[in-house]
């Protein structure tokens, strides 16, 4: 589903499994075995997503009774990029998908007073210039840290319209932002919250995702 007014973001079905699995990980009494069963789930969906929308051409097969199947077959190359940490919580779901795919990483945090985001460390395929890249990030927040993010893509030579940005939660703040700074990007999420708090966090969110996925 394709959302207005916005260009190039790519809603999933507002279903009400989605929506079932939303109510999970929102709540802050799940625990966390619950919570990463369930937001693997909800990963799960944004890759199909994502797989969905790469471009495929014609390839016919012969079936076990000798009819021809005219069917496709994907055209290019993926990889997946992760922002460590929150990041990696989706690459599982990149592989379920994608056999033996590719995983470049990305380090950056958001500075816990500021919310400006810093970049640490980089690591990405030697030819991710000639892969489509699912650029992984449960949260768009302020979008600091995917602008940063999609720049070190940029730089190594990836074409943006090659560029899906997964996420499980973004806010309009976010989405206006990053587009402004990448518009041929595509964001491929499963909710459109209302807006930031002080600290800017997502309201209403889940909180901080790394710690609930990770730690707490
Ligand atoms: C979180 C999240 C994004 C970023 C989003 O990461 O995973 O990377 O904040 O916020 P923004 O859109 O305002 O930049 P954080 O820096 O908290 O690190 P973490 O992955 O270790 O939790
Ligand atoms: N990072 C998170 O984990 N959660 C938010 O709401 C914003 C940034
Ligand atoms: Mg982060």
């Amino acid at each position: 589903m394709t959302t207005e007014p916005f260009k190039n973001v790519l809603l999933l079905p507002q279903t009400n499994q989605l929506l079932g699995l939303y109510t999970i990980i929102r709540n802050k009494n799940t625990s966390r075995p619950d919570f990463i069963f369930y937001a693997d789930r909800i990963i799960r969906l944004l890759v199909e997503e994502g797989l969905n929308h790469l471009p495929v051409e014609p390839q016919t097969v012969v079936t076990e009774t000798n009819e021809k199947f005219e069917g496709v077959s994907f055209q290019g190359k993926i990889c997946g990029v992760s922002i460590v940490r929150a990041g990696e919580s989706m690459e599982q779901g990149v592989r379920d998908c994608c056999r033996s795919v590719r995983i470049g990483k990305i380090l950056i945090q958001r500075d816990e007073e500021t919310a400006l985001p810093k970049l640490f460390y980089e690591k990405l395929p030697d030819d991710i210039a000639n892969r489509y890249v699912f650029l992984l990030d449960p949260m768009l927040a302020t979008g600091g840290s995917a602008i940063m993010a999609t720049d070190v893509l940029i730089k190594r030579g990836v074409k943006p319209e090659r560029i899906y940005f997964l996420n499980l939660i973004c806010s309009k703040e976010g989405i206006d932002k990053y587009h402004a700074a990448f518009p041929e990007v595509t964001i491929v999420t499963g909710a459109l919250d209302k807006g930031l708090d002080e600290n800017k966090y997502l309201i209403p969110g889940l909180g901080d995702f790394g710690d609930r996925y990770y730690c707490i």
